[in-house]
Parts: structure tokens; C-alpha cells; sequence
């Protein structure tokens, strides 16, 4: 079931004296309860601008997005509809997102339902708040003493986990995660990706997980988006992408993982660099930098289409050539 639907989406930037930039460049992406979506790209592709269009923080210059079959507001001044509260975001650092003077307890309670809200699940009095964030830091893996204490008291993992906390707090159907364990050493940030996942299983909440971490991605999500200069190039269930991707971009990506053991290939990153979002190539948005592209690649723009199964991919190689590995082999 689609919990989030997002529809032809674009963000712009517009900066005095210099030409907008089309950091999303219409954008379609669905997540459902309890699915885990991966989001990866290389730096700059526009992952976080859609993030925070997602859940209202950047405007929309068109398209839409609906949270359980409501329109989802851009944040303008004055509250946000209490419904919009399904929607929550956890970022990389959340030192910048917790007030360093107030106790962990009060910032999770903030996001609790409230009767002032109008929230018809509201959680009045001091104590049944005090015992709700209680559940929250114990769904975190955190002791109920920990609210009593101040963000700086705390290690980069744990402070994730209250910035996990803290958004669980408005109950959301969907939280958009943008490199939320980047800034994590590798085995803590496997504790909290772990939780991420379980949390969202057991509560049915469906994740977009931001990440340029294609291997940590691997290990979580269900489905995987993979963005390219503005736009998805290719949707595909987590394996298929990494045994057989359909777009010479996701291949690329895949390429340039490290491998272990002692014959495995060495890591090849994408050749070339990505071109300014102001001014993005003509025809297909990867063609300068695509080892297969050939003449209509360079002229005519392809659009995201199903390809086989739940797999969806914009190159003119699909769906008539398959996949594009086999197509690069048979160069070879
Ligand atoms: N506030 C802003 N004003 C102008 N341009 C911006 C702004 N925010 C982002 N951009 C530009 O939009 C494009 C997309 O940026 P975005 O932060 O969404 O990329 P990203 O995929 O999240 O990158 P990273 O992996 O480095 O976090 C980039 O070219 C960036 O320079
Ligand atoms: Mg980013």
C-alpha cells in the first residue's frame, strides 16, 4: 500500500545573478507502509533537495505530494497541518537539530501529539508525556534516565537515536532519512540502521533512506532509487540493481564499490564529472558521460519506464536492448 506518493516533483534555485539551478528536475517516487527506499546518487544529484521538498522544508516549483492521500503543504509561515506530522525527516548531524540547552525528554515530548494541536490522539499531562518519551528512548535502545540528561552528554550514535526518537514522537506514517549514519563509525552506524529497519517493520512506517553509501543501502532497503543530475534513472528491487542494473549510471555506481577478497575487481568510479544542474546536457542527462551512448542519446531526453518486474529505468538501451551490462560485454 502507497503510503507516500510523490508526483512530477521539481525544486529550483534561484540565486540573483546566476542561472536557476534544477537541483530536482521532476521527480516521481512512491513509498509504501513498512517499505525501506533507498535514494543514492553521487554528491550534488539533488537527493536532499528532494528530501526536504518531501516533507515541505524547499518549495515546490511544481508536482505533488500526498501522505496518505492528503496534499502534503510546503512550510509557510504560521503551523503546519497536524496531518503533515506523518511526515518526518532525521538528518546526517543531529547535534544541529537538538537544542543544546533543554533535557533530551522535553525535545521528544515537543514532538508529541498535543491537545493544542487539535491532535484527536493527543497525550495530555506532564506525566503520560513523561511516560510516553519513556517508550520512545526504550524503542531507541536508550534507558528513560537518558531524558533527563543534555544532547552534548551524548555519542554521535546515541544522539541519532534521539533524533529517531524525537520523530517517532508525531507517529509518522513515513520518515525521509537523509544520510542519517554517515557521520557514524561502521559499527555504530550498523546498530542504527538495523534500528531504523526494525522500527519501521514493527510500526508498519515506510523510509526513504538517503544515502551515498551504496553498500550500507544493500543491506537495508527493500527497493532502491537511483538519481542522476535531478532525476530517478532507475527503480529496481535491492538485489536485481546490484546482480544486473538496467542503466549505465547504476552500473557505474556499482562499479565503484570496493570489493573484498583477494581477485575482486578493483573499485572503477564513474568517468567524468556531473555537469552543473543549471545547465544540464541535452538528449540524456547521462550521455557525456555514458560508456554506451549513441546518437538519440545525445538529442532525445528518455523518460522513466517499467521495464521487467517492479523495475523501471530511463535509457533508450531499455527496454528493447536488455540490460545494460549485457549490451557492455558484448562491446567488450
Ligand atoms: N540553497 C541552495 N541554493 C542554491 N543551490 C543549492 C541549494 N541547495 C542545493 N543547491 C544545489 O542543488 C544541487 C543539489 O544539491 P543537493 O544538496 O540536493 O544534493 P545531494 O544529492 O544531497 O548532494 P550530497 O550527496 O552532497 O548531499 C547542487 O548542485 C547544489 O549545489
Ligand atoms: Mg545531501
Amino acid at each position: 500500500m502507497t503510503v507516500l506518493d510523490v508526483k512530477d516533483v521539481v525544486v529550483d534555485y534561484k540565486v540573483s545573478g546566476r542561472p536557476t539551478v534544477h537541483a530536482v528536475a521532476g521527480v516521481s517516487l512512491q513509498v509504501g507502509a513498512g517499505e525501506i527506499v533507498g535514494l543514492v546518487g553521487e554528491s550534488g544529484c539533488g537527493k536532499s533537495s528532494l528530501g526536504k521538498a518531501i516533507v515541505g522544508l524547499e518549495k515546490l516549483a511544481s508536482g505533488s505530494v500526498t501522505l496518505d492521500g492528503h496534499p502534503v503543504a510546503s512550510l509557510g509561515r504560521g503551523a503546519r497541518p497536524v496531518r503533515d506530522r506523518g511526515l518526518q525527516m532525521i538528518f546526517q548531524d543531529p547535534y544541529s537539530s537538538l537544542n543544546p540547552r533543554r533535557r533530551i525528554w522535553r525535545q521528544i515530548a515537543d514532538g508529541l501529539p498535543s491537545e493544542g494541536d487539535g491532535s484527536p490522539v493527543a497525550t495530555a499531562g506532564r506525566s503520560a508525556r513523561r511516560a510516553a518519551v519513556n517508550e520512545l528512548l526504550d524503542a531507541v535502545g536508550l534507558p528513560a534516565a537518558a531524558g533527563d540528561r543534555y544532547p552534548h552528554e551524548f555519542s554521535g550514535g546515541q544522539r541519532q537515536r534521539i533524533a529517531i526518537a524525537r520523530a517517532l514522537a508525531a507517529r509518522p506514517s513515513v520518515i525521509v532519512a537523509d544520510e542519517p549514519v554517515s557521520a557514524l563509525d561502521a559499527s555504530t552506524r550498523a546498530q542504527v540502521s538495523n534500528l531504523i529497519v526494525q522500527i519501521a517493520r514493527e510500526r508498519g512506517m515506510g523510509v526513504l533512506f538517503i544515502s551515498h553509501d551504496l553498500s550500507g543501502v544493500r543491506h537495508m532497503a527493500d527497493r532502491v532509487a537511483v538519481m542522476y543530475l535531478g532525476r530517478i534513472v532507475e527503480t529496481s528491487p535491492t538485489e536485481p540493481l546490484w546482480s544486473e542494473p538496467l542503466h549505465p549510471y547504476s552500473d557505474a555506481l556499482v562499479k565503484a564499490i570496493p570489493k573484498l577478497g583477494l581477485d575482486a575487481a578493483a573499485p572503477v568510479a564513474p568517468r567524468g564529472e556531473v555537469p552543473d544542474p543549471a545547465s544540464p546536457p541535452a538528449g540524456c542527462r547521462f550521455h557525456p558521460r555514458c560508456p554506451l551512448a549513441f546518437d538519440r542519446c545525445r538529442t532525445d531526453d528518455p523518460a522513466l519506464v517499467a521495464v521487467e518486474g517492479a523495475r523501471s529505468a530511463a535509457c533508450w538501451l531499455q527496454p528493447a536492448g536488455g540490460p545494460a551490462r549485457e549490451l557492455a560485454l558484448l562491446e567488450a
